[in-house]
């Protein structure tokens, strides 16, 4: 299975590409697992969009071969944040590669919400975008109060509560990859 993992932080030490990290190495059994590169995305320009940068190509084409997408974001004035939805705007244009893709959503705050507000808003742009999203029912991955869950030395997720939850939501997660591959 070939899973995509996008990330909604360009920080060097960011919580939720640590957690994107955390994933790949976790779960390299279960799935191939590819981190895009959304630092390279120039700002969305329409008069561009159908012929666009490399850069772009290779994302889109990245989303469009990938089986499911995992989009982990932090948030950023109770929103997702600018690079973010300008990735998510590339995608949506031309050969719209978000219809009927398999999304699971993830994000990491250093406060106490967990990035709700932000993956509210997530949910809600990529329902237009007809993507198939994971239901949120027992699967929202808020992890809150990074700084006492992540390892410092080793930049990885150490909490292992929040582990044991999120390889129950990953499980879910393929169940649903595979099941929409059935459609
Ligand atoms: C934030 N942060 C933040 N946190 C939150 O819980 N709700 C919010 O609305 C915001 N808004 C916000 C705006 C901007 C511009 C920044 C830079 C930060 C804090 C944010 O959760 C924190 O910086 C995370 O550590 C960002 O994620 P990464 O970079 O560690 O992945």
């Amino acid at each position: 299975m070939n899973i995509v993992i996008i990330v909604g932080s360009l920080r060097k030490d960011s919580y939720n590409m640590q957690l994107a990290k955390t994933m790949q190495e976790r779960y390299s059994a279960k799935m191939n697992i590819d981190i895009a590169d959304i630092r390279s995305l120039p700002h969305y320009e329409q008069d561009e969009e159908n012929n666009p940068p490399e850069t772009v190509k290779k994302f889109k084409q990245s989303i469009a071969n990938a089986d499911g997408v995992i989009i982990i974001t932090p948030e950023y004035n109770w929103s997702i944040p600018g690079v973010l939805k300008n990735a998510i705007d590339w995608a949506s244009r031309v050969d719209k590669v978000f219809i009927g893709k398999p999304v699971m959503a993830a994000g990491v705050s250093i406060g106490m919400a967990g990035t709700l507000r932000a993956q509210l808003h997530l949910r809600e742009i990529l329902s237009g975008l007809q993507a198939q999203l994971l239901p949120p029912s027992g699967n929202e991955i808020l992890i809150n109060f990074a700084a006492q869950k992540f390892d410092d030395q080793s930049g990885r997720l150490a909490d292992e509560p929040t582990l044991g939850f999120l390889d129950v939501v990953v499980d879910k997660f393929v169940d649903f990859v595979k099941l929409s591959k059935k459609d």
